[in-house]
């Protein structure tokens, strides 16, 4: 795969497919400008090596049609005072009028093509749309990590259409740190996972089994395990139809000689909210009506143990509802473990990321990847189609 250094960009169209789907509040004001800055290594090579930056990325799910909440014109304000130089925001991401600003582009100058998803064609991956975006560009480069699991014309079929094409410095990191991390990782390779469903991430779990020594599993997931073996888990949530296929991966994970932590207490609430009654309780004293919404303090020091010999940790999806102060204790614990360990430590996936921003320690992880479905597809052992279009 070529990248960015092994390109000419001197006074050429450098289109940047960048992943700028960031968080918005109602007022229109990015929370987590993330996505953005971590692109700015790969915008200012180009500036600095005098190419004309036309960036293009889509922002949430507008279906084919202009939704202006959509519109990418607050990230062009944001980036103009990260990068402080001008960036120019066309009026779409394909057609004359955008071909004619493209066309008076001189070298040093940013762009921002208005959100590819206004229209439909993008998502279909449709050759003309694909094509209409390559008219704009002399080279390609796919910096967009996040997005690249999506087989959409401007991550897949705009690399039929165009000679140059390279991967962006976010991309190559985000994929050299996975590569370290799951193929050749020092081991012990210890993968915390947790979040809501088992089903979101039976593929990356039945993925990881192969490659992990120690897999410790928390998050509400943690219940179906332990409801396959027998325990009462209350009326905490379960995934009834995946029972089965729980107790398979139990014995899996034992055939394959893997250590597996699941919870061994938790804080248990009376119902999902910040101000229900909660009491901590061992996995076997969960009340009748009562669900599990968090790790207790015993599953903390033992997961802590199982992370103290690690050499890697993958970590994605939290331990409990940690959004609510009530449940957050064991997953900021498992925040603290993982920050204070001498592992190489890759956190991916939306809720995961904003743990360890809640809990101060982002600085302390070796890598927070941008991705939070194209992370799990790589847990899942999948290659992501943007990666293998650059190839
Ligand atoms: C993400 O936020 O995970 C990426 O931007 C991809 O967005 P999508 O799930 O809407 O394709």
């Amino acid at each position: 795969m070529k990248t960015l250094r092994d390109l000419n960009l001197h006074d050429k169209r450098v289109l940047v497919r960048v992943d700028f789907n960031v968080p918005m509040d109602e007022h229109g004001n990015i929370t987590d400008d993330i996505r953005i800055r971590t692109a700015l290594p790969t915008i200012r090579y180009i500036l600095k090596n005098k190419g004309k930056l036309i960036l293009c990325s889509h922002m949430g799910r507008p279906k084919g049609k202009r939704v202006e909440a959509f519109s990418l014109a607050p990230v062009a304000a944001h980036l103009q005072g990260l990068l402080d130089c001008k960036v120019r925001l066309a009026p779409d991401c394909i057609g004359e009028e955008v071909e004619a600003i493209v066309a008076d582009m001189r070298k040093g100058e940013v762009v921002l093509l208005e959100n590819l998803r206004f229209h439909k064609e993008e998502t279909e991956n449709e050759r003309g749309f694909a094509e209409k975006l390559a008219r704009l560009a002399d080279v390609y480069v796919n910096d967009a990590f996040a997005a690249s699991h999506r087989a959409h014309a401007s991550v897949v079929g705009i690399t039929e259409c165009v000679q140059e094409k390279a991967a962006g410095f976010l991309l190559q990191t985000e994929m050299e740190y996975f590569h370290k991390s799951m193929d050749e990782p020092i081991r012990p390779l210890v993968a915390l996972v947790g979040g809501a469903k088992v089903s979101s991430k039976l593929g990356a779990l039945e993925n990881m089994l192969d490659r992990v020594d120690c897999m410790i599993i928390g998050g509400a997931m943690a219940n179906t395990f332990l409801k396959s073996m027998g325990v009462d888990v209350g009326a905490s949530k379960v995934e009834e139809d995946l029972l089965e296929t729980a107790k398979k991966f139990l014995k899996a994970a034992e055939k394959k000689g893997v250590r597996l932590y699941l919870p061994v207490d938790f804080v248990a609430a009376d119902s999902f909210s910040p101000d229900a009654v909660v009491k901590n309780v061992t996995f076997r004293d969960i009340p009748k009506n009562w669900m599990a919404l968090d790790i207790g303090p015993a599953t903390v020091i033992y997961f802590q143990e199982a992370l103290a010999d690690a050499r890697t940790i993958v970590w994605n999806g939290p331990m409990g509802a940690f959004e609510m102060d009530a449940f957050a204790r064991g997953t900021m614990a498992m925040c603290r473990a993982v920050a204070s360990s001498h592992a190489l430590s890759i956190i991916g996936g939306g809720d995961s990321n904003a743990a360890v921003k809640k809990s101060g320690e982002e600085k302390n992880i070796s890598y927070m990847s941008t991705g939070g479905g194209a992370f799990l597809e790589l847990m899942e052992g999948k290659t992501l189609p943007g990666v293998a279009a650059l190839d």
